[in-house]
């Protein structure tokens, strides 16, 4: 065991699911998509840690730095303002099933001369508790099963029971001052789907999605993944939360000269935004190619338990894939609407110190 791993909760080995299943540098890619594209990633990102900051301001005037701030689908930290949020706590814990976040979020603090924090620690694993074993269960009934019919008639029924218990994070920290949880919601179902998708068509040499009942139950069980995520975090009643997720995607098609936006400089506010309505409008003549939910029809204000202090949500959109940015990309572009929520501290603020 390297000091590392010593030093985190990091098994030596690593659990060789989280890699099978896609977990293992799933975030280099996004990475990767954040440099290419900085100039239209950037409002994102700053209106991510501007909600955070807002946040950071207030415990400030609650008091002097305490507690444990959880962050949860931490990856490398790209919309969390960590220099200014990590010294208001006496512990910051990182929450990950990626185990190459630590070694890049290390040098990340090596690269700043002092870091007046302690180090984080990593928690690497899947923090929902559930669904790398509803995965891995899907992979060996996929596996046992002599025919597609068989496999999915277990699926479903297998999906139906599935249950989303508390989430082993949501206990583990009794002087939770603030959890945030931002860009996770929609991929708490991404690995697990696509993985089992995989297994399925490597086995039958056919598609998961038209085995339309247990493709759904699939989805029912991801709703319940997250409501239990939303309610967790709600539970927190002495901490202050903050909560994004993609809730919809847009892709369009530049209609006029300009075919490729990968050459030339965002405009200010990424080239994409929200009018007064809540319509996407575009920098650019675009025709909308299609649009998705990634929240298979939940609303994140229903899943919200009732009298949970929250501040009015904040709506904007990501210009996420420039159209010309990537090989798939070359006829479109995809951005996606995300929305914020801040759920505030039931605690008294403490004395200064
Ligand atoms: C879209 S990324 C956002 C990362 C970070 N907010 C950022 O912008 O750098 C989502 C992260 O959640 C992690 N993740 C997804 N499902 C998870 C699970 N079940 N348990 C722990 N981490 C998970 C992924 O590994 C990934 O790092």
């Amino acid at each position: 065991m390297t000091l590392l791993e010593k030093s985190h909760n990091i098994s030596p080995d690593g659990d060789a699911r989280l890699r099978k299943q896609g977990y293992e540098r799933s975030g280099i890619g996004l990475l990767e998509r954040q440099r290419q594209a900085c100039t239209y990633w950037a409002p994102h990102l700053e209106r991510n840690k501007r909600c955070l900051l807002d946040i950071a301001q207030k415990l400030r005037a609650e008091g002097g730095p305490g507690g444990t701030l959880v962050i949860l689908g931490a990856g490398r930290l790209l919309d969390v303002p960590w220099e200014t949020l990590f010294p208001q706590f006496e512990r910051v814990v990182l929450y990950d099933a990626d185990s190459s976040i630590v070694p890049f979020v290390e040098r990340l603090f090596s690269s700043v001369r002092h870091t007046p924090f302690p180090p984080p620690r990593f928690e690497i694993g899947d923090l929902t508790g559930t669904v790398v074993d509803t995965a891995a269960w899907a992979g060996h009934t996929i596996e046992r099963s002599t025919s597609p019919e068989q496999a999915a008639t277990a699926l479903l029924e297998g999906f139906q029971r599935g249950g989303a218990e508390c989430q082993p994070w949501a206990g583990s920290h009794a002087d939770l001052r603030m959890v945030v949880s931002t860009n996770l919601m929609s991929q708490l179902g991404y690995f697990p789907r696509a993985y089992i998708q995989r297994e399925f068509r490597t086995r039958f040499k056919q598609g998961f999605a038209d085995r339309t009942a247990a493709a759904e139950a699939l989805e029912c069980y991801f709703d319940r993944v997250r409501a239990r995520h939303v309610s967790d975090i709600a539970a927190q009643k002495n901490a202050w939360a903050f909560l994004s997720s993609d809730i919809e995607t847009i892709t369009y098609e530049l209609e006029g000269e300009q075919k490729d936006l990968s050459k030339v400089e965002a405009p200010p506010g990424g080239g994409a935004f929200l009018d007064d309505t809540g319509g996407a409008q575009f920098h650019w003549p675009v025709k909308i190619t299609g649009r998705s939910d990634p929240l298979h029809g939940q609303k994140i204000r229903n899943l919200w338990p009732a009298g949970t202090p929250l501040d009015p949500p904040q709506r904007w959109i990501w210009h996420i894939v420039p159209q010309g940015l990537e090989k798939r990309y070359t006829t479109c572009g995809r951005t996606h609407v995300v929305e914020a929520w801040t759920k505030r501290s039931a605690e008294q603020p403490r004395l200064a110190s």
